[in-house]
């Protein structure tokens, strides 16, 4: 395919075939990694800057990971202890950071629309580490090739993702990517935390977690994002938990051999209970490592590698 996509900046847009090929390229990446020597010259004298606003363990991590795999120049740039803190705008520090040549920002910021915003400003690569409540693109690709390796298709599944959908970048790249792919979306929360817009998309909204459940394939469990409600949405996290928390009782209605992914961090014992995180059937941290394989397919694209 001609890869001909200068940013990453959400999967909207993304066609299928485009997802496609990224996930072909990820499993050329995830060939490198089984090697014994981990590491290819493709990005020598290249400069990735992860340029992150808002905390991250997984994301940034794997980023740093996949960029020294494909021999790049990684460099971390951490807001908090940047000039930022003596009042430097967004713009500002992006210009500054990219005045010293860099190949791909990789942005994360809490502000929804930040990457898009800064794609018109700025000349060299972006990849999308997560805007606001608006899209995670790489998570969602991320989850895709983990649904893949595990069940070997996405078309015809039903993927039940369970969850503060409203405050959730993650549900909203999951829709577009997993969506396009064919599989069968539903999403449930409580109803504060679910827009009935979504519905619009084609997935099926449901309040009840036990109809979500239900001989789902996949269940996708997101972490209620405290940091980005503005007021109460539900009464407690006890009674959140009661009602929309995974335990063995919702999960056995799912198929016999349905999985259970979450983007992480996860709240047990919140969202999700103890055993489940850690259970045979939990693809929790196959998603933290498939997340290294697609990230250097992503950097290894936006580089010029497939052309
Ligand atoms: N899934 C995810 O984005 O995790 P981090 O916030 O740790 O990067």
């Amino acid at each position: 395919m001609d890869w001909r996509r200068k940013h990453v900046l959400g999967l909207s847009d993304f066609r299928p075939e485009e997802i496609e090929f990224v996930v072909d390229t990820a499993r050329s990446m995830e060939e490198v990694l089984t090697r014994d020597i981990k590491k290819v010259p493709a990005l020598r004298g290249k400069t990735v800057v992860n340029l992150f606003f808002e905390p991250s363990t997984r994301t940034r991590t794997s980023f740093e990971i996949a960029g020294k795999r494909l021999s790049a120049d990684v460099v971390n740039f951490s807001s908090s202890v940047s000039s930022q803190s003596k009042g430097e705008t967004l713009l500002d520090t992006a210009r500054n950071i990219e005045a010293m040549r860099p190949s791909i920002l990789v942005i994360r910021h809490n502000a929804s629309g930040a990457v898009q915003f800064l794609s018109r400003h700025l000349s060299c690569s972006i990849i999308n580490a997560g805007d606001g409540s608006n899209e995670h693109p790489t998570q969602a690709l991320l989850d895709l090739y983990t649904i893949l390796k595990s069940k070997g298709k996405v078309a015809g599944l039903k993927i039940a993702i369970v969850g503060d959908i409203l405050h959730s970048r993650v549900a909203r790249s999951n829709l577009h990517c997993l969506g396009k792919l064919g599989a069968t979306l539903w999403l449930c929360g409580p109803a504060t935390l679910l827009p009935r817009e979504m519905a619009r998309t084609g997935a099926t909204l449901t309040n009840d977690i036990r109809e979500a459940v239900r001989d789902a394939d996949v269940v996708i469990m997101l972490r209620i994002q405290l940091e980005r409600q503005k007021s109460a949405y539900f009464p407690s996290i006890r009674e959140y938990s009661l009602k929309y928390g995974l335990n063995k009782d919702i999960f056995a209605l799912a198929k016999e051999d349905a999985v259970i992914m979450h983007p992480g961090p996860i709240n047990r014992g919140v969202e999700i209970s103890n055993d489940l995180a850690d259970c045979s059937r939990s693809l929790i941290l196959d998603q933290v490592n498939s997340g290294v394989a697609v990230r250097m397919a992503l950097l290894y694209l936006l580089a010029g590698g497939a052309q």
